[in-house]
């Protein structure tokens, strides 16, 4: 029997992406919660535009673009600020849920991997400040496309690097659209819906919904067909 494959997305399923605004909400002011969220909601736009437009910048880049933004939207944050702000970007915490989670697979002998929008960079720094750097068979960037998900050849660099068909993956993640971009290639998706969200891409249905990381290992991933 060939190893089960468990491939999780980065930023919002294993890393709090409002991590770094908590850590200088002082700095921030009043606006701190809104800014994260707007800050978080650009970056994915702008992954979404440039794809489409054929007009690739890196994730550290549109992170970088999309806090200014950000600022701007909400009277600006000073130099010190914003450079502490891009800085702990790269060392997120982990969802405390994570590592044990990680751990449960691999000592079933899953074999683990990422895929995520962030640079290779950006991956290795946020899995080895975390402590999970040693739990991963594998740290699968876009990066190497020039493309964001849900282009259909970034879920593809999974079935390249372990072989496998798409069916054989389970794909977590927090995201909706990366869900239905993941069920579209044929992936078992579990959405990871950590707060609450409504449902959307009805037709792109995930196999299973979990509000944490910590109801994965054990969890029945069959799909049922689409309809
Ligand atoms: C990622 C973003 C989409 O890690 O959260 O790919």
């Amino acid at each position: 029997m060939t190893a089960a494959i468990y491939v999780f997305d980065a930023y919002g399923t294993l890393f709090n992406v409002h991590a770094a605004v908590a850590r200088h909400r002082d700095a921030i002011g009043e606006h701190a919660d809104r800014l994260s969220d707007l800050w978080r909601s650009k970056q994915l736009e702008y992954t979404w535009t440039r794809t489409l437009m054929g007009a690739y910048r890196d994730f550290r880049v549109l992170t970088a673009e999309a806090l200014d933004f950000a600022a701007a939207r909400f009277g600006g944050i000073d130099t010190a600020t914003r450079a502490a702000l891009l800085a702990a970007y790269e060392t997120l915490d982990a969802y405390a849920d994570a590592k044990p989670c990680l751990a449960a697979l691999k000592a079933q002998g899953a074999q683990l991997a990422i895929l995520s929008n962030g640079t290779p960079a950006m991956l290795e720094n946020a899995t080895r400040a975390a402590g999970l750097n040693d739990l991963f068979d594998a740290l699968l960037s876009v990066d190497v496309l020039q493309a964001f998900k849900t282009e259909p050849r970034a879920y593809e660099l999974v079935t390249q690097r372990f072989q496998a068909k798409p069916d054989a993956v389970t794909f977590l993640s927090s995201n909706r659209w990366d869900i239905a971009g993941a069920r579209r290639f044929g992936f078992r998706p579990v959405w990871v819906n950590r707060t609450s969200q409504p449902n959307e891409y009805a037709d792109l249905p995930p196999v299973k919904t979990i509000k944490s990381l910590a109801e994965l290992p054990g969890l029945e991933t069959e799909p049922s067909p689409l309809t």
